[in-house]
């Protein structure tokens, strides 16, 4: 594994412009490199992390941290989705603030996306902000959701419908952690980063493409070096992405969303909590009929192909039965499309492609031409 830093800068107007820092062994220069960020180093630290990254990677966190002088609490949190809850965000803060926290301390969010989410609003809401860390450990939550602010829980209602703006100070990416991510989790984090070639760079798909069979298997000697590539350039297409449109309002940020209305409403017709599907998967499947829609609404040509064929080497589902459903669950689907939240005035926008790496959007489509490219 390679052992230099790579460092993408984040100027998305919010807050100071903060960095991302992609790298192997972060977690144990984690005091040097906060106290740079921050200007000095917080009198307290409180680690947000879940049950099974907590004894995996909070002791080297707060070591390092220790051993600078800060005073540090670990607030372990457990598994899952359904823990981006106003319940969980309510005892978090709690705790935080039995603890005792000024405004000058800061938390660090160490986990894939759940603890992310909910440690960046619990961030923006104690004391009216203190300053939030990002150590995410999942290749999702480190190419995706701890770059750009925005922070979440869900409720009855939907994921994600109570949340605020925020950004981080600092995002860490250790490449070391990695190496414990389950295989799973890991080609879905793989959907995202071929989202990324797939909306906005042709040249980073066809080296996707390339790099495919060394992505495919963890064992392979250049696995770390192609993988931590992967995630630096996913990194400088989302810090570049939320840097021209912050708060989501141009349409500039949705095309981060390819691929997200057919997975938001495949993840719908399957239940949230399905373990027959895992948000990237649903996305990974997502981009491969955005990419069938584009064709047949005479968007695109051949494009649907590719991203089939790399979906397979890295272990994404292509096609519905993949993942359990058919025809009878075509109109559940469509159904559960309208209320995606970029649907407008009753009418469904998709982001979809002119060509691979141009996503454009808004773009409709009939229900008929959604329907076919379901089958
Ligand atoms: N804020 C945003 O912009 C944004 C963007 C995309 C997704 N999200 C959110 O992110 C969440 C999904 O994130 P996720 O996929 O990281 O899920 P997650 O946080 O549930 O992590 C997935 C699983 O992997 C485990 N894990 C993570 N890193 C590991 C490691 N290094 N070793 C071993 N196990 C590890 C976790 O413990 C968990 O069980 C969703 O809630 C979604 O809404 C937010």
């Amino acid at each position: 594994m390679t052992s230099a830093v790579q460092i993408v800068r984040v100027a998305d107007g919010q807050a100071v412009p903060y960095e991302i820092q992609i790298g192997a062994g972060l977690l144990s220069r984690a005091a040097e490199l906060i106290a740079t960020a921050l200007g000095d180093l917080p009198r307290s630290v409180h680690i947000v992390s879940d049950t099974t990254l907590a004894p995996l990677y909070a002791p080297a966190v707060r070591e390092s941290l220790e051993s600078a002088g800060a005073k540090v609490f670990l607030h372990t949190i457990p598994l899952g989705e359904s823990e981006k809850s106003w319940q969980r965000l309510e005892a978090l803060t709690d705790a935080i603030l039995a603890n005792g926290i000024e405004r000058s301390d800061a938390l660090i969010a160490l986990g894939g996306g759940v603890v992310g989410d909910i440690t960046g609003l619990a961030g923006a809401l104690l004391l009216r902000g203190v300053s939030v860390v990002q150590v995410p450990t999942s290749v999702l939550a480190q190419v995706d959701s701890s770059v750009g602010g925005k922070t979440a829980i869900d409720t009855r209602h939907g994921k994600n419908l109570i949340g605020a703006f925020y950004s981080p100070r600092l995002v860490l990416c250790d490449l070391s952690v990695l190496s414990s991510l389950p295989v799973r989790e890991l080609r879905c984090g793989f959907a995202e980063i071929i989202k990324y070639g797939l909306a906005f760079d042709a040249d980073f798909f066809a080296w996707l493409e390339d790099k495919a069979a060394i992505l495919s298997n963890p064992k392979d000697s250049a696995f770390a070096e192609v993988l931590g590539v992967a995630v630096q350039k996913s990194c400088q297409h989302k810090a570049r992405i939320v840097a021209d449109d912050a708060r989501d309002t141009t349409g500039k940020r949705a095309l981060l969303n390819l691929g997200h209305t057919f997975a938001h409403a495949l993840e719908t017709t399957l239940g949230h909590d399905s373990q027959a599907l895992k948000h990237g998967e649903a996305v990974g499947l997502g981009l491969v009929l955005a990419a069938r829609l584009s064709e047949s609404l005479g968007m695109a040509q051949a494009i649907a192909e590719p991203v089939m064929r790399l979906n397979q080497r890295l272990g994404l589902p292509v096609a519905l039965s993949d993942i359990g459903l058919d025809a009878s669950h075509h109109d559940k689907i469509v159904q559960a499309m309208r209320y995606d939240k970029k649907t407008a005035g009753g009418e469904i926008h998709f982001v979809l492609l002119q060509a691979i790496g141009q996503a454009v959007f808004p773009c409709t489509a009939e229900q008929q031409a959604v329907r076919e490219v379901l089958a």
